[in-house]
């Protein structure tokens, strides 16, 4: 091998590690606060309506299983109307978060009258019989924690496996746009004041991000900065309190068609929002509704 082979080599090896580190940061710092999470999404329910109503349309008296159910943002609703899931997630403090709160509402005397199981596992290698579910959902971008076509085709092909005959697979991940993907990734945005839900301390919020289009990976960086009395906002370099990572990668149209495809099921819907929309460049969410055919 000459010089310039050993030097591109070794730049290719470097920026494999350097992505591996990113991707392992931005698979799990949004995942280790459940109470922080939980804040961040508490105004967000379209998405918790919607797959209520999936779920009484097609999980009644089935086995629900949900990926990367995290802290129990859908799964709980769902179980509050009487479902039974299946809360798959590989992070642990996600899922302590869940069932503490499931304790918590049983002991002020309002359990959920469904059920919900522990899954801790990675939803590209799923611990269950095959067709052993009736209703898989992938709420809340999960599927874009999956890095490669490889990962996201190998979880395709496991929940076509565990879902019975007939089964239904919804899920919804970000339609990606391209002009927010190329924002300025030095600038802050959603700049916002807030009080920390564990420590008390007031804080700001703020977030950026990078995009790589030859992984489709965008690494988005929230900022949690002290909150400066006399500042009303980001004081120009004093570091963050901590930055947290949240690598995503971007899940194009064709794309998750052509693999759905390959996987075997057949898309009953692809539309936008949660409201039935035709994908265009005003939506924000695209969302899939799949069936596994009762003859292969
Ligand atoms: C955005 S959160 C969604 C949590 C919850 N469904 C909600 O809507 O709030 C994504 C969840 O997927 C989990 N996750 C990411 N990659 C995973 C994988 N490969 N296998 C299992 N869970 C995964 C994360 O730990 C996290 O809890």
């Amino acid at each position: 091998m000459g010089r310039r082979d050993e030097q591109r080599a070794k730049g290719k090896q470097a920026r494999a590690e350097q992505l591996a580190q990113e991707l392992a940061r931005g698979t799990t710092e949004h995942y280790v606060d459940p109470l922080l999470y939980d804040l961040e999404y508490a105004d967000q329910h379209d998405d918790v309506d919607w797959y209520g109503a999936l779920a009484d349309e097609r999980g009644v008296g089935k086995t629900i299983l949900e990926l990367g159910a995290g802290s129990g943002r859908i799964s709980i609703p769902l179980a509050d109307a009487g479902h039974h899931l299946l809360a798959l997630d590989r992070m642990q403090p996600m899922l302590d978060h869940l069932f503490t709160k499931l304790d918590r509402l049983a002991k002020v005397g309002e359990p959920v009258s469904g059920t919900i199981e522990p899954l801790l596992a990675d939803m590209t290698q799923i611990p269950l019989a095959d067709h052993s579910v009736g209703l898989v959902i992938a709420p809340f971008n999960c599927l874009m924690h999956l890095y490669t076509w490889r990962e996201l085709l190998a979880c395709f092909r496991e929940v076509y496996r565990v879902l019975e005959p007939g089964g239904s697979f919804g899920f919804d991940v970000l339609l990606p746009d391209l002009d927010w993907l190329r924002w300025d990734p030095h600038e802050r945005h959603a700049v916002t004041r807030f009080e920390h839900p564990r420590t008390g301390a007031q804080m700001i919020y703020s977030t950026n991000h990078e995009y790589d289009p030859d992984t489709q990976i965008c690494d988005v960086r929230i900022y949690y900065d002290d909150y400066d009395l006399e500042w009303d906002g980001l004081r120009p370099g004093v570091k963050p309190v901590s930055i947290v990572h949240l690598a995503h990668r971007q899940i194009f149209p064709e794309e998750a068609r052509a693999l759905l495809g390959v996987a075997g099921f057949e898309i009953e819907s692809h539309t936008g929002d949660f409201l039935d929309l035709s994908l265009s460049s005003d939506v924000e969410v695209q969302v899939f509704v799949c069936t596994k055919p009762t003859k292969p």
